[in-house]
Formats: C-alpha cells, sequence, structure tokens
C-alpha cells in the first residue's frame, strides 16, 4: 500500500529537480498570498464594522443633543428642522423622531433605497425619564463599495505577485537547474570512464565547494590506483623473481646433466673419431644424442628467457600454448626430480591451440601452481603432481592436481588473498595465487579452486583463439 501510495504522489512530483524547485516557489508564494489575504480580510472588516460604530455613537450623541430641549418642550419646528438637516448628513435615508404619548412627531426619508442598510433605534431620557426615541437608518452600500474597492485591489496585487513570483521561482528554478546539471553531467562523464575529468568552472559558492570537492576526489582515486597499479606489477616481478630463484638450483643442475654428456661425448667421439674406430651409423646416432641434449639445454634457456622478462609492455597476441607447458615443465623437471616428487604431464590438445595474452604471464601462473603443489606434497607419504591440459573448441583448461586432499575450507577462503600465505616466513610471500588469479582475469580467463576433485586441484580456463 505504501509503494502504491508513493507511486501515486510521484505522479504528481516532477522527477527534475528543477521542476519540483519552480513547483515549490510557486505553492509556497500561493500559500503566503493566501494567508495575506484572509489576515487582509478580516483586518479590513474589522475595522469598517469599529468606524460604522464610532459613527452610529456619534449620529446618537448629536440627535439627542439637537433634540431633547425641543422633545420636552414639544417644540415641533425645531424637531422638524432637525430632521431636515438629519437627512442631508451622509448615509442616512430615514429619520423618524417619536415623543412618548404622542406617536411620531417627524418622518422623513429619501428616496434612495439603499441594498443593504442598518437601523438604529435611541431612546432619549431627561431625569431618568423615557420621553422619546429617535430612529434612523444609515445605507451600508458606501461601506460595502469601499470594501469591495480594496479587496479587489488586494487581490489584482496578489495576481501581478504571483505572477512575478512564478517568473522569478522559473528563474531561480533554471539557474539552479543549470547548476547543478552542470555538476551531474560531469559526474556522469567520470562514471562512463573518463577518470580523468576535472571541473573547469569553479564558482565561490557550494556548488564550487561540490565541484572542487569531487576534483579533489577524483584526483586522490585516480593517484591511489596508479600506485596500486604500480605496486601489483611490481608484486608480479618481485614473486616471480621469487620462484626463479627457488628454481635455480634445479635449473643449474637440469643444464649440468646434459652439457657433461654433450662434453663426455665429443671427448669420446673426437678419440674415436681419430682412431678411425666408428662407423658412420654409430657417429650420426651419437650426434644425434648429443643434438638431443643441447636442444633440451636451449629449451631450458628459452623458459627461463621467458619467464624473465618483464612482461607487463608485452603485446597480448595469439600464443601457442603447447610450447609454454613444455618449457614450464622443463624449468621445475629438476627440483621435482631431486625430491623424489613424481610430475606427471597429461596433455590431449593439439600441436596448434592457440591463446590470446603473454606467454611470460601464462608461464608464470603454471610455475606458480606446481611450485605450489610441490610444496604441498613435502608433507604427505604419496608425492605426486600432475599436469593436465584439455581443450574444448572455445576454452582451454590447464588443471594442476596433486596428492594432497584438498585445502581446509577456512584455508580455502582466503587462498587468493593477496599476502595470505601459511608457508613459514620467508619462505612463501603470499602472492603467488592473488598474482595468478588476476593474470588470468586480464586474459579473460577463470582461475579458481576446484572444490569438487578428490584431490587438491587448481584450473585455469582460457578462452581459444579460433
Ligand atoms: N596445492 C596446494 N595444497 C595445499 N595448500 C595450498 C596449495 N596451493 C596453495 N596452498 C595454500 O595457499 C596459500 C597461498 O598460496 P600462494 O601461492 O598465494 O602463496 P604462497 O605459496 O604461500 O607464497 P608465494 O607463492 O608467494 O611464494 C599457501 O600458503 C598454502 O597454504
Ligand atoms: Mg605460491
Amino acid at each position: 500500500v505504501k509503494a502504491n501510495g508513493q507511486s501515486f504522489l510521484n505522479l504528481f512530483i516532477p522527477q527534475s529537480f528543477k521542476l519540483r524547485l519552480i513547483l515549490i516557489l510557486t505553492i509556497s508564494q500561493l500559500l503566503f498570498l493566501a494567508t495575506i489575504m484572509l489576515v487582509g480580510y478580516s483586518f479590513i472588516g474589522h475595522t469598517i464594522q469599529e468606524q460604522l460604530d464610532k459613527r452610529v455613537m456619534a449620529y446618537k450623541s448629536q440627535f439627542e443633543s439637537s433634540i431633547k430641549t425641543a422633545m420636552i418642550s414639544l417644540d415641533t419646528g425645531t424637531l422638524h428642522s432637525v430632521g431636515q438637516q438629519a437627512i442631508m448628513l451622509p448615509d442616512i435615508t430615514e429619520f423618524v423622531i417619536y415623543i412618548e404619548n404622542h406617536s411620531v412627531i417627524n418622518e422623513v426619508a429619501t428616496n434612495k433605497i439603499p441594498i443593504s442598510k442598518l437601523r438604529v433605534s435611541h431612546k432619549v431620557f431627561a431625569s431618568g425619564i423615557n420621553i422619546g426615541r429617535v430612529d434612523f437608518t444609515i445605507s451600508l452600500d458606501g461601506i460595502n463599495a469601499n470594501k469591495s474597492h480594496i479587496i479587489f485591489t488586494m487581490l489584482l496585487i496578489c495576481f501581478f505577485e504571483l505572477i512575478i513570483a512564478s517568473l522569478l521561482a522559473v528563474l531561480i528554478g533554471s539557474y539552479v537547474g543549470k547548476r547543478a546539471s552542470y555538476l551531474v553531467s560531469g559526474i556522469e562523464k567520470y562514471a562512463s570512464g573518463d577518470l580523468s575529468f576535472q571541473y573547469e568552472k569553479i564558482s565561490n559558492d557550494e556548488f564550487g565547494f561540490i565541484a572542487r570537492s569531487f576534483n579533489t576526489m577524483a584526483q586522490n582515486i585516480n593517484e591511489n590506483s596508479n600506485s596500486l597499479e604500480k605496486l601489483r606489477a611490481q608484486n608480479i616481478e618481485s614473486s616471480k623473481m621469487a620462484a626463479l630463484g627457488e628454481m635455480s638450483a634445479g635449473i643449474a643442475h637440469e643444464i649440468n646433466n646434459p652439457l657433461s654428456i654433450i662434453l663426455g661425448k665429443t671427448t669420446f667421439l673426437v678419440e674415436k673419431v681419430k682412431l678411425g674406430l666408428i662407423s658412420n651409423e654409430n657417429l650420426e646416432s651419437e650426434l644425434h644424442k648429443i643434438e638431443n641434449m643441447a636442444n633440451r639445454i636451449e629449451k631450458i634457456i628459452n623458459g627461463l628467457r621467458i619467464v624473465s622478462r618483464n612482461s607487463e609492455n608485452d603485446l597480448m597476441e595469439s600464443v601457442n600454448i603447447g610450447p609454454i607447458i613444455e618449457d614450464s615443465l622443463s624449468l621445475c623437471m629438476q627440483r621435482f626430480r631431486s625430491s623424489d616428487v613424481k610430475l606427471n604431464f597429461k596433455t590431449q590438445i593439439n600441436s596448434d591451440i592457440y591463446i590470446h595474452g603473454r606467454s611470460a604471464q601464462i608461464s608464470q601462473v603454471i610455475l606458480n601452481l606446481l611450485g605450489n603443489a610441490f610444496d604441498a606434497v613435502q608433507n604427505y607419504d604419496e608425492k605426486w603432481v600432475e599436469l593436465s591440459a584439455n581443450a574444448t573448441t572455445e576454452t582451454l583448461t590447464i588443471s594442476v592436481t596433486d596428492s594432497g586432499n584438498g585445502i581446509a575450507p577456512n584455508i580455502v577462503e582466503k587462498l587468493m588473498l593477496p599476502f595470505f600465505t601459511t608457508k613459514a616466513i620467508g619462505k612463501g610471500t603470499g602472492l603467488g595465487l592473488s598474482i595468478s588469479k588476476s593474470i588470468i582475469e586480464n586474459h579473460k580467463g577463470k582461475f579458481y579452486y576446484d572444490q569438487y576433485s578428490g584431490n587438491t586441484r587448481f584450473v585455469i580456463e582460457l578462452p581459444l583463439v579460433r
């Protein structure tokens, strides 16, 4: 009912601030004028009545003093001339003198018949005895005409006042409305994405105060978000460097192995070739082994180059996901191997799967997940980590699962928060997952912890380039 009532009222209240202001000003003027009219009307009525009473009193005493002696001495001549004079007085239309026991002594009347009149009857006393009376009629037409005239003039003044007030209301409404819409248009601009918007016209009044406050606020927000953006970029960098540092021992080992194989094999081959003790076939197969080892080293170096470069300024481009996954895996392979953690790789994607993005950042996310899984499985008897990749026609799904049985719900809530870590001081920054999430979301993808998997599983979903 209340909602109905409100919407019913809303039908009559204009939405625009300017129209509302005009309406309020006009209505308040109307109320003000109506009050003035009422007060004025009753004041005029009161004043006129008072004057009439005074006039009646004055007539009574005037007539009494001029006829009293003539009444006592029954001087009809004088009474008659008093009557003639009385009828000449303004507004007196009838004048009758009665004497006790003699009925009417004198009666005069004008031939004007008033529309509204007041009859007055006044008894005359001599030494406490009623000796007669004088009756007279006062025409109220003149007074009424005066009253109407005054009221008409008042109404006219009010009418013009109302017109002037309405014009003023329109002017004030337009002025205030214009100032308000200047503010509104600026805020709209800001809201629609023009974050550098600032008001240029700033007055010294309350509107100017709002505009100035807005300018300061927008500036502060911009500065804050700029420094937040910088901080985010720095975080991405520093967490990447930390991960690289952690991996570097493994990487050195990873490179050393094939390198010593290459060295061993080349020394061995040089001797054999010198002595002519090797067949071409054998030489070729040994050289292939050396080539393979060199390729492995090249991959690792490539991976390192991709991850360690500052990718913030890289353009988003179509990148093949296969090599990114392979490079990431080869970067941490040795670390897993030397800690006896099994690293499985299950992929069902073709070699021509492309996503739109920055390869270094995607590889950083994969390494973050592999690093977390690696850390987690250290606590379990069964130690394995599985990286899998699948693609539908639209989406690429990469997931990292480890041998853990999931993460406690109270920790899951906070996983993605920046700086949340359960690791020892100096071991984890707590930035890995939050940065990974923001990287994947920047790539228009989804990054989440899979609460329905039997094991601990994190998922990356990215849209494919078609
Ligand atoms: N695979 C996992 N199994 C169990 N817990 C995990 C796993 N991955 C992440 N976590 C939990 O989430 C927390 C946050 O992970 P995140 O990668 O954001 O930070 P971190 O690994 O602690 O530090 P950083 O990655 O910055 O070195 C970890 O401290 C850990 O408690
Ligand atoms: Mg981590």
